[in-house]
């Protein structure tokens, strides 16, 4: 199982994080636990986070990866993760795909926890956590009001307030989630593994409802239904090529049916062309052997000839006529 939980600062990703991981044994991998232990043990990456985290600004991409990575790569997140205040920016999240696809294991489904802001500063007012165990608490909680010692631990360590819990770098986390983390929610609805819960009410509603959402099916969006189609159709048997070329040859062996070869078009056209031209040339050649005589003279009389007769008619009509009587 391989899931992010989604959420504004305390929305109650970390609560219900704690609960995923006692039903199904898988680890809670959160940033912000990571990252407070390191400045806490005083590493080169604490050192380097800190002053973001005061002031409630996103702590480096670079140091952030690096931390996942190495806490991805131990043994017992081979089963599966909840990850916790991760990703929260879209880099971070192709970072995380990528990390992921290198092991052919994605993420399964994104959780969005939704809260008014009004309610999520009561929260955080109210938050104090213990410094052994990590259990979360919340002095405004109906079943634990006041609380300051750790029921869990033994020696009842004393609870204790993040320093960002306080009203200004509330504020500032706030507008950072705003605008860096919610675009992750497009990000991941278009993959279709993203499903949304009311997280206000008791917290053992909240965590009816994320059970819920995380046994529902997957919903359907063109990417994800795009996604599926792609999968299944490089999981189809290709068409061997040596047996194409095979049916081929044997295709060409067949004997083909007898039947009538028709004609080209322009064959028929080249045939006519010819036996005019053949006739033409006949017509002439018969005209040659007559001297004197051509195709075109046999059709019409030479305008020299067609005088003279006339001529000739005249001169016959003139003899008939009897002679003209003379006057005296
Ligand atoms: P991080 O520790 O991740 O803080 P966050 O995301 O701001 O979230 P929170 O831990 O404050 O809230 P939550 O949703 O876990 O709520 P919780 O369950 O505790 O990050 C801290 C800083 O580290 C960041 O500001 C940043 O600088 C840096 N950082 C971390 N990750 C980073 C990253 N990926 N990239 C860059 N920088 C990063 O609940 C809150 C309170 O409400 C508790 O008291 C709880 O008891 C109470 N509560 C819970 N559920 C309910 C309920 N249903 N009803 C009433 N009360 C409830």
């Amino acid at each position: 199982m391989r899931i992010v939980l989604l959420g504004a600062p305390g929305s109650g990703k970390g609560t219900q994080a704690q609960r995923l991981v006692a039903r199904f044994g898988i680890p809670q991998v959160s940033t912000g636990d990571l990252l407070r232990s390191a400045v806490q043990r005083g590493t080169e990456y604490g050192l380097k986070a800190k002053a973001a985290m005061d002031s409630g600004q996103l702590v480096a991409d670079e140091i952030v990866l690096g931390i996942i990575r190495e806490r991805l790569a131990q043994p017992d997140a081979a089963a599966g993760f909840v990850l916790d205040g991760f990703p929260r920016n879209t880099a971070q999240a192709d970072a995380l795909d990528a990390m992921l696809a290198t092991i052919g294991k994605p993420l399964e489904r994104v959780v969005l926890f939704e809260v008014d802001y009004v309610e999520i500063a009561r929260r955080l007012s109210g938050r104090r956590s213990c410094p052994k165990c990590g259990t979360i608490y919340n002095v405004h909680d109906a079943a634990t009001p006041g609380i300051t010692n750790c029921t869990r631990c033994t020696d009842h360590p004393a609870l204790v307030q993040r320093p960002d819990d306080n009203e200004a770098t509330v504020t500032r986390r706030l507008a950072v989630y705003d605008e860096q983390t919610r675009p992750l929610i497009g990000y991941y609805k278009g993959r279709g593994i993203l499903r949304g819960i009311d997280a206000q009410g008791p917290v053992d509603e909240v965590t009816d409802r994320l059970l819920g959402a995380l046994v529902s099916p997957p919903a359907q969006p063109l990417a994800a239904a795009l996604a599926r189609a792609k999968a299944e159709a490089s999981a189809r048997p290709k068409a061997n090529p040596r047996a194409k070329a095979k049916a081929k040859a044997k295709a060409a062996t067949r004997p083909k049916a007898k039947s009538k070869p028709k004609s080209k078009p322009k064959a028929k056209a080249k045939v006519k062309v010819k036996a005019k031209a053949k006739a033409k040339a006949k017509v002439k050649s018969k005209a040659r052997a007559k001297p004197g005589v051509n195709a075109r003279s046999r059709a019409k009389p030479k305008p020299k000839a067609k005088s003279k007769a006339k001529a000739k008619a005249k001169a016959k009509a003139k003899a008939r006529r009897p002679a003209p009587r003379r006057h005296r």
